[in-house]
């Protein structure tokens, strides 16, 4: 069987991750990739001893190209992705899809005809915890979940200090993306319809970030069930990981708690306590794995064995239905119907 080649567009905190994964894959040949910035360009061929381009158009006339991932900032994902379905290559897009559900229905119907697949890296559905939860709802013996509770909080350096693009995205998009998408995976694709939300703008204001500080969503699904769903920004640089993460799920018969912040590994040094998730990525000798980087390989073999890759388009543009309705319903402080 011959190898796919690969290439990655953005190279920034999650796309080297992207680079990582397609350098160790032994399916892959990883061709190149696309950075606008020229430091972290220079950084990353030097570590990786693979040629950065500065635009896509460059990319693919320098190189053969089967497959691309998708890692620029959230509302950069649709360029991208059309540039690169257009060129006939498939493309995993890293959360969310887009930021707009016509961009997401624009990527949908331009891949159908291009006849390439789209997978997009909803990493939190490969996490152990959330396939737990996931085959315990599919029991008839749980019954139909009643109501739900996810929520995920950054510490506030992540919109001040990591992402340089927060103002232009928002925590819904960021974190809530991957909440609505779990649910809907928790609950075998079942879709919202009906969706309110109230939000805080304060805090990253002051600090010159245009975007939310927290969001909490009231969302009913189509099987009926009622889910509160609370993302942030804020949290303080103290907090003992980057994001904090709880999940509650009450169905007719059991009752789920899962904790994602603290997984049983707690340190503490004179400087600060921390408890690290030795789950998502690890580096043994340079190379990633873990349920932030499955999915990256998962993918490669959709492309080549057509196995069933987990986080399809249309779970993108479901998700994204709803993030949309969640900035709607703040804007216009009504009950959106999907
Ligand atoms: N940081 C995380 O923990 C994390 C986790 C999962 C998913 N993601 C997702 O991954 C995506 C990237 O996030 P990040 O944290 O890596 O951001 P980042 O800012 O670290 O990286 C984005 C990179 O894309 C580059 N870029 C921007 N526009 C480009 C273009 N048109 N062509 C090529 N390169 C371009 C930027 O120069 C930057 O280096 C986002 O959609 C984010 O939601 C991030």
């Amino acid at each position: 069987m011959n190898k796919i080649n690969a290439a990655v567009i953005g190279a920034g905190i999650y796309g080297k991750h992207h680079i990582n994964a397609y350098h160790f894959n032994p399916w892959v040949n990883l061709v190149g990739f696309c950075e606008i910035n020229p430091e972290i360009r220079a950084k990353v061929e030097s570590e990786f001893q693979v040629p950065g381009y500065a635009s896509l158009a460059e990319l693919f006339a320098a190189v053969d190209v089967d497959l691309v991932s998708v890692a620029t900032p959230d509302p950069f994902h649709f360029d991208a992705t059309i540039e690169s379905i257009n060129a006939g290559k498939h493309v995993l897009i890293e959360k969310p899809m887009a930021t707009t559900s016509a961009e997401c229905r624009e990527i949908i119907r331009c891949a159908a005809e291009r006849g390439v697949k789209i997978g997009v890296d909803y990493h939190k559905r490969w996490d152990g915890m959330a396939q737990s939860i996931h085959h315990e709802l599919l029991k008839p013996e749980t019954g139909q979940v009643l109501r739900g509770y996810m929520s995920m909080d950054d510490i506030i350096d992540v919109p001040k200090n990591w992402l340089s693009w927060a103002n232009v995205s928002s925590p819904v998009h960021f974190l809530g993306t991957h909440c609505f998408d779990l649910i809907r995976y928790y609950m075998n694709g079942a879709n919202a319809v009906s969706v309110y939300a109230i939000g805080q703008k304060k805090k990253l204001v002051a600090e010159g970030i245009d975007s939310w500080d927290t969001i909490q969503s009231f969302v009913t699904f189509d099987n009926g069930a009622q889910w509160t769903v609370e993302v942030g920004w804020c949290l303080p640089h103290s907090f003992p990981k980057a994001n904090d993460g709880r999940s509650f799920v009450i169905t007719e018969n059991n009752y789920y708690r899962a904790d994602a912040q603290l997984r049983g590994y707690e340190m503490f040094t004179p400087q600060r306590s921390a408890t690290p998730n030795y789950n998502f990525i690890n580096y043994v000798n340079n190379r990633a794995s873990g349920y932030g980087i499955q999915p990256i390989h998962d993918f490669v073999e959709h492309i080549l064995f057509d196995i069933p890759y987990l986080a399809t388009a249309e779970d993108g543009l479901q998700a994204t239905l709803i993030c949309e309705a969640v900035h709607n319903s703040l804007s216009t402080g009504s009950v959106v119907h999907l």
